[in-house]
């Protein structure tokens, strides 16, 4: 039998990092915690990714607040999709309770209160710095998810993105696009059979109607303008710690759609935004996504291989994503084989499922002579986590059974003049307060709507020579067109091409912002 000093030289070996590392706790072996053998991830691989799992009440949200605070002391920013809103208290200093004391002192770790600077970030009218996004930039592939559209519909969206596109007209918000559908319904309608083939009238009823709809349920308020630039989540303050930026998502929990949605699109425009990195020894922006099996529900097979490549393409910009979800059997094994950091809460065996997926869980945990690691997942306590994650060289670590450190900021929730204040204070909620409403595809088409009609009256009166302008004119814009289609062509290309303007996803790099 080993004694507990290799156990401790065993652990120290395998967490020792060169460069700067975070501390999430000390070891636990055969049930105890033990003093200094701590439980280090190296900063140079928190872009590697990871999971965060376990039954409900184990501590994951506790454990990601704890992650958060070393991440923001270290002046990286996160940004927290907080489902249930319970993430908030990271903003004030915790108090030194002896339940907290115990367990620092358990694993010979000091213990300190401390607070983090906030932005609360909203998606509805809730009190907070507004997240908006033009239609535009939701791009066809994302805006048909929304709507719940089959692949028909979906089709004739992304017709309508690339009409609009072509034409160079903004889609601001629900309006815009539905004014769109209208015209090419009506007084557009040849004009968009002739460049993009002819379009069922039910299908876009089918679409207006499922439009209707969204805009009933709330969904229209985040489509606008001013739409969020994601260089704001990338705030140092003035001590030098990174914001720790909380989208709380409390009052859309009924739409897990809408919200799901809407933060691929937000993973989509960091991914698009955010320069190569290549190798370096802290990332720039950690994002942690509760309840993440929402992303992964009923999407799409194209949907999960792309957000399969996002996630492995985002690592060299230099962002961690971390998954926070109650079983790891959420998360599609082809996202799952790329995360690095594995933080598994005790899991709960009710079932006969429930047993069969505490099997494949410590199946996919590397084997260790210190643990049984089927017995270590059912008997963890409360803050306490099965780790393993990679070392610099990118090596797994050895699996650890873990005693997590405490908050050293509030365990509990923000009160409403807590909210207020920091709202006060914050320079963001200014910035994205303001509405703007400018010339986008719903004046555009009402001008060229105009045009038509009073074309329309004008060709009544000289309906007789009509028809052989119309041959004249014809021969004339083939005649043009044809002398400057190698430059229009180019800028068509710009403008369209999926690479350069439509990414991920369909997602737009915003090119209609000044
Ligand atoms: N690291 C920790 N230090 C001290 N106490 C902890 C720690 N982790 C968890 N706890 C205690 O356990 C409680 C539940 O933890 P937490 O809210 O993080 O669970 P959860 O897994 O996120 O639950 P849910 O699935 O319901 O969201 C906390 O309110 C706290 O009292
Ligand atoms: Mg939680």
């Amino acid at each position: 039998m080993n004694s507990t000093e290799d156990f401790i030289k065993h652990i120290n070996e395998g967490y020792t990092s060169k460069g700067e590392s975070i501390t999430l706790g000390g070891a636990i072996l055969n049930g105890e915690a033990i003093a200094d053998a701590f439980v280090k991830i190296p900063l140079k691989t928190l872009n590697r990714h990871g999971l965060i799992a376990g039954a409900t009440g184990t501590g994951k949200t506790k454990t990601i607040q704890v992650f958060s605070e070393q991440l923001s002391s270290f002046g990286i920013p996160v940004l927290m999709m907080d489902i249930k809103g319970d993430f908030s208290g990271i903003a004030k200093e915790g108090e030194e309770k002896s339940f907290i004391t115990d367990r620092h002192a358990k694993i010979n770790l000091p213990y300190q209160v401390a607070k983090f600077p906030v932005e609360l970030l909203t998606l509805s009218e809730q009190n907070g710095v507004r997240l908006r996004a033009t239609v535009s930039e939701f791009g066809p592939v994302l805006f048909s998810r929304i709507l719940d559209l089959n692949d028909t519909q979906s089709g004739v969206i992304s017709i309508i993105f690339k009409y609009c596109d072509d034409n160079k007209m903004p889609l601001l918000d629900l309006k815009d696009i539905k004014k769109v559908i209208n015209y090419i319904t009506e007084e557009g309608k040849e004009e968009i059979t002739k460049s993009y083939g002819k379009i069922s009238t039910s299908t876009t009823g089918t679409i207006l109607r499922k439009i209707i709809e969204l805009e009933q349920q709330g969904g229209d308020i985040f489509f606008g303008e001013m739409s969020f630039d994601i260089e704001d989540l990338m705030r140092i303050d003035e001590n030098g710690k990174g914001y720790v930026n909380i989208l709380r998502l409390t009052d859309i929990q009924d739409k897990p759609k809408l919200f799901s949605t809407f933060m691929l699109s937000m993973l989509a425009e960091i991914y698009q935004q955010m320069p190569e990195k290549g190798d370096s020894e802290q990332p720039e922006l950690v994002i942690f996504i509760d309840e993440a099996h929402l992303i992964f529900n009923e999407a799409s097979k194209a949907l999960l291989e792309q957000i399969e490549t996002i996630v492995k393409l985002i690592r060299s910009k230099g962002v961690g994503i971390y998954f926070v979800t109650q079983n790891p059997m959420d998360v599609p094994s082809g996202v799952l084989a790329q995360l690095g950091l594995k933080i598994q809460h005790a899991l709960r065996a009710f079932t006969a499922n429930d047993r069969k997926s505490i099997k494949q869980t410590a199946d996919n945990y590397p084997t260790s002579e210190y643990y049984n690691t089927s017995e270590v997942l059912t008997s963890l306590g409360i803050g306490e986590a099965l780790v393993t994650a990679l070392n610099e060289k990118g090596i797994p670590t050895p699996l650890v059974a873990t005693m997590l450190r405490a908050p050293m900021s509030r365990m509990d929730i923000l009160s409403e003049t807590e909210i207020q204040e920091i709202n006060n204070k914050s320079r963001l909620v200014k910035k994205y307060s303001e509405l703007i409403d400018r010339e986008s595809a719903y004046e555009m088409l009402n001008k060229k709507i105009t045009v038509i009609e009073n074309e329309a009256a004008a060709e009544a009166q000289k309906e007789a020579d009509e028809k052989a302008e119309e041959k004249a004119a014809k021969t004339r814009t083939t005649k043009s067109n044809n002398t400057t289609s190698a430059v229009s062509k180019s800028v068509i290309k710009v403008l369209t091409s999926a690479t350069f303007i439509r990414g991920v996803f369909g997602v737009l790099t915003k090119i209609f912002k000044k």
